[in-house]
């Protein structure tokens, strides 16, 4: 890999290859129904195109959102948990970080159904759940040098919940998100996120989705240099 010291102004991921998960996923209860969340997908995407900008090579592993494709970035469109799990677990040998922005269904139907289910068969009144295999715990386990980034969307007790993930994933940033503000919430245009990381806390003001993106991009940089690669 490229040296990430030393780079241009604005050009500070220069040959670093990027993973970035975006998006929400969809678990199927049969054919026509399934489980979903309100992620639209918008800060995944903007850390796609600000890691792109920056001179990374992006592969871009996204649940079904309403966003066109960025260009210059690999693309690889997903559904549900499990497959974003495969996609990721795909690219992850070939990367020097990741950046997990999804909002992954922590739950999925145990026995989803292969025909619609009638609503006289009493099936959807009780849909059985299991929990899906968490993609930034697996990773983080398996990152060796790899700089792996988390998000933590929290309404309540932002930090300790933040510094708690950090933990208990492994990985070595969480970007902990506010979701009880409008403004900093699934579907905004702005976000007030807090980066909790070993070393300390940096809160940052409410900023542009873009921005906070390049906000991660930086801190990223400053990871990747830090970390003892070859
Ligand atoms: N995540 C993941 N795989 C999952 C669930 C979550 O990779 N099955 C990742 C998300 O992409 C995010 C981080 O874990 O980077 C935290 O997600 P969040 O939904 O805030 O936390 P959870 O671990 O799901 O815990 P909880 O819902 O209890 O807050």
């Amino acid at each position: 890999m490229a040296k990430t010291t030393s780079k241009a102004p604005g050009r500070a991921l220069e040959g670093v290859r990027v993973l970035i998960t975006a998006g929400p996923t969809h678990e199927a209860i049969d054919p026509v129904r399934y489980i979903a969340n309100a992620s639209s997908g918008k800060m995944g995407y903007a850390i796609a195109r600000a890691c792109r900008d920056a001179g990374a090579r992006v592969v871009l592993v996204s649940g079904p959102v309403a966003i066109p494709a960025p260009e210059g970035v690999e693309l690889v469109r997903v559904v549900s948990a499990a497959d974003m799990l495969e996609a990721c677990e795909e690219a992850f040998p070939a990367v020097d970080a990741a950046i997990l922005a999804a909002a992954v269904a922590d739950f999925t139907p145990a026995h989803p159904k292969d025909r619609k289910i009638k609503k006289d068969e009493g099936g959807l009144a009780f849909v059985e759940l299991k929990e899906t295999a968490d993609i930034l715990e697996t990773l983080s386990l398996e990152k060796g040098a790899r700089v792996v980034v988390g998000f933590a969307a929290e309404t309540n007790d932002l930090i300790p919940h933040a510094e708690e993930k950090l933990r208990e994933k492994g990985c070595d940033l969480i970007v902990a998100n506010d979701v009880s503000r409008a403004d900093s919430t699934f579907g905004s245009d702005t976000d007030k996120v807090t980066f909790v990381a070993p070393d300390g806390v940096v809160a940052l003001p409410l900023l542009g989705k873009d921005e906070v993106a390049e906000r991660l991009v930086a801190r990223l940089a400053r990871l990747l240099a830090e970390s003892p690669r070859e």
